[in-house]
């Protein structure tokens, strides 16, 4: 996690630091720092709190100079506290350094640098870095870094200046993201985009191993036998305006109102003009797919849920047996991979530590990899064989919403495309179901018309309770697995998801009077068996909350509130069931008086395991 920004060029350094921090804030903010060459000195003002205590703190005193280098920080290693904040320095603060990700061997370096008479200030593993580069320093910043870096293990993406020269800044990374924004007469580097585009839309991906090297306007690349790299220049094509929240109060409630246009975009994209699926990005053939006799999907979180999804599409739609696992726990329990497995990992942000460690390990097995993410040129992007980009766009709030969708959308395009290519679907269904899809931004769209009751009629009859139960059947339980992680990590009440024919297996002990229980029932084929789970909470005092399709009316006799989703196939309504859950998890945060967009110790982009 953390986020790094660095600049040089002719602007005030701090200006051009913050404002890339607060676009980086999703990826931690227990504190916030920048240090600057002022000339004379490297000034560095860090703070605990969030980015607004270092930028009312700079305001106040401001810092001259045009090179500096900042942090926004998610504490692993040392409690968030003024200390423990980034930069970190050398003894006599001639050398400041930043860093994204974990020191693997930090303990063994500064016992080995405490020997060497070096002192530790802070409890992060950031310091021996600073320590390190101090021990190496010999009027060269760039092959102090260097030299430095052979010494860590982890991951790290990493920006250091020094007070000796006003115009360098030297930046590597390794299994953590970095980028290096190009401008005219400046220079960035940063840990993702959003915080550079106000100034450039020029950028490189950094390779793992790769160092930059910026000196006055001048940026080189070098590898890790420092021979000089030709990158490519990326075009970036969002503008400023879709990373920021374009008069929305929070970045979630703008994001969940860009799925009508993300399902959209990621759909129509993907058709030629016969309506035909061209997934010109997956070089995957037919061939290869007969090869094919298992799938693994890998994921965390938002992405997982949306996983089991792809599973299930899959599995029904192309015949092929799908696992769906934790990313944290797939590498660990000895799976069966090997070359005629495909391993599909998501990823909104395409950087997440344990997804990507689970890509590697199924690569070293020989299996095909194949990834579903958000983010063009993140690490996962980059070391799968193929790439089904989500058009979601940027994501900013820490509660994925849109990515969702999108990698449903995704999951049914996959899906669809191995049944056609394996024989295993009709094409007349094909094209049925293309045409379903096609559907779907406008069904979004009437789903969401429901705010203003979820909000009014739903959230607040919740908003005082501390635990709530999500209960689906089918495809309605992965949802409700969704449904429940949305409202725990943003309104903080405790809910926990659970298959309704399970309850009676130990569930329903916990349920007594007044508890919401959010009942969802899409699914045709099993609506009369949600609907007997439903009697059976309710007459133990259950208040429930039920999620139907408009077409299912007499569900209200068994439900205490009601919210409809527009009538649709049952394998695809994963795409509507799940955005009242995510309105409601929006509108009972708000009641709750919980910060939306950053709750509390979560980060955007999980970049240690
Ligand atoms: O960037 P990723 O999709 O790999 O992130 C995975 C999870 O960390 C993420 O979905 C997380 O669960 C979200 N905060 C959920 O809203």
């Amino acid at each position: 996690m953390c986020g790094i920004v660095g600049y040089l060029g002719n602007k005030k350094a701090t200006e051009v630091l913050v404002e890339g921090l607060s676009k980086l804030e999703y990826r931690g903010y227990d504190s916030a720092g920048v240090a600057v060459n002022t000339g004379d000195e490297l000034s560095i003002r860090k703070f605990k709190g969030r980015l607004a205590v270092l930028s009312d703190d700079l305001e106040k005193s401001p810092i001259q100079g045009t090179l500096g280098i900042g942090h926004t920080r998610w504490a692993t290693h040392g409690e968030p506290s003024d200390v423990n904040s980034h930069p970190h320095f050398n003894k006599d603060k001639s050398i400041a350094v930043v860093h994204n990700g974990i020191i693997e061997n930090y303990m063994e370096l500064k016992e080995e640098l405490q020997k060497e008479g070096y002192e530790f200030l802070s409890q992060t593993d950031t310091e021996v870095i600073a320590h390190l580069v101090d021990k190496y320093y010999e009027g060269n910043l760039f092959d102090a870094v260097y030299n430095a870096t052979k010494k860590l293990r982890g991951a790290y993406a990493i920006g250091a200046i020094c007070k000796d020269n006003n115009n360098e800044l030297v930046a590597v990374r390794k299994d953590s993201p970095l980028i290096v924004g190009l401008g005219e007469g400046e220079n960035f580097i940063a840990s993702d985009i959003p915080a550079i585009l106000k100034y450039t839309k020029n950028v490189y991906f950094l390779e793992n191993g790769e160092f930059v090297h910026i000196q006055n306007d001048t940026v080189t690349v070098l590898d890790e036998n420092r021979n000089v790299v030709k990158k490519e220049i990326n075009e970036i094509t969002w503008d400023v305006e879709s990373a920021s929240k374009g008069g929305y109060e929070h970045f979630m409630l703008k994001e969940i109102y860009e799925q009508p246009n993300g399902v959209k975009e990621t759909l129509v994209r993907r058709l030629d003009e016969n309506g035909d699926i061209k997934l010109d990005d997956i070089k995957m053939t037919k061939k290869d797919l007969e090869k094919i006799n298992k799938v693994y999907i890998i994921a965390c979180g938002t992405a997982y849920h949306a996983g089991l999804v792809g599973k299930y599409a899959i599995e029904k739609f192309a015949k092929i047996p799908v696992t769906c696992d934790i990313a944290s726990e797939f590498r660990y329990n000895d799976p069966f991979v090997d070359e005629n497995t495909l391993v599909i990992l998501v990823s909104q942000s395409g950087e997440t530590a344990d997804t990507l460690a689970s890509l590697r390990y199924a690569k070293d097995k020989g299996a095909r990899i194949m990834s579903v993410t958000n983010v063009v040129g993140s690490s996962i992007a980059r070391e799968s064989d193929d790439v089904f980009y989500t058009w979601a766009g940027p994501e900013v709030s820490v509660a994925s919403t849109k990515a969702y969708t999108t990698q449903l959308v995704s999951f049914y395009m996959i899906a669809l495309d191995f049944a056609i290519k394996k024989g295993s679907i009709t094409k007349e269904y094909y094209h049925e179901m293309i045409e379903k899809l096609k559907q779907m931004p406008e069904k979004v769209t009437k789903a969401l018309e429901q705010e203003n009751y979820i909000k009014e009629d739903i959230a607040k009859s919740i908003k005082d309770k501390d635990n709530a139960f999500y209960l689906g059947r089918g495809l309605d339980y992965s949802i409700a697995m969704e449904g429940a992680l949305k409202i725990k990590e943003i309104s903080y009440i405790h809910a926990e998801a659970f298959a309704a024919g399970e309850l009676k297996h130990g569930t329903i002990a916990l349920i007594e009077k007044g508890i919401p229980v959010i009942a969802i029932a899409t699914q045709d084929s099993l609506f009369e068996k949600m609907v007997s789970s439903m009697e059976e909470v309710r007459a133990r005092g259950a208040y429930v909350i039920a999620v139907a399709k408009e077409k299912n009316k007499e569900v209200e006799k068994s439900a205490d509130k009601v919210i409809y989703i527009p009538d649709v196939d049952d394998i695809l309504s994963s795409i509507l069931t799940v955005l009242p859950l995510q309105l409601l998890s929006y509108y009972a945060a708000i009641e709750r008086g919980c910060d939306v967009d950053k709750p509390r110790n979560l980060a955007k982009s999980v970049t240690v395991e």
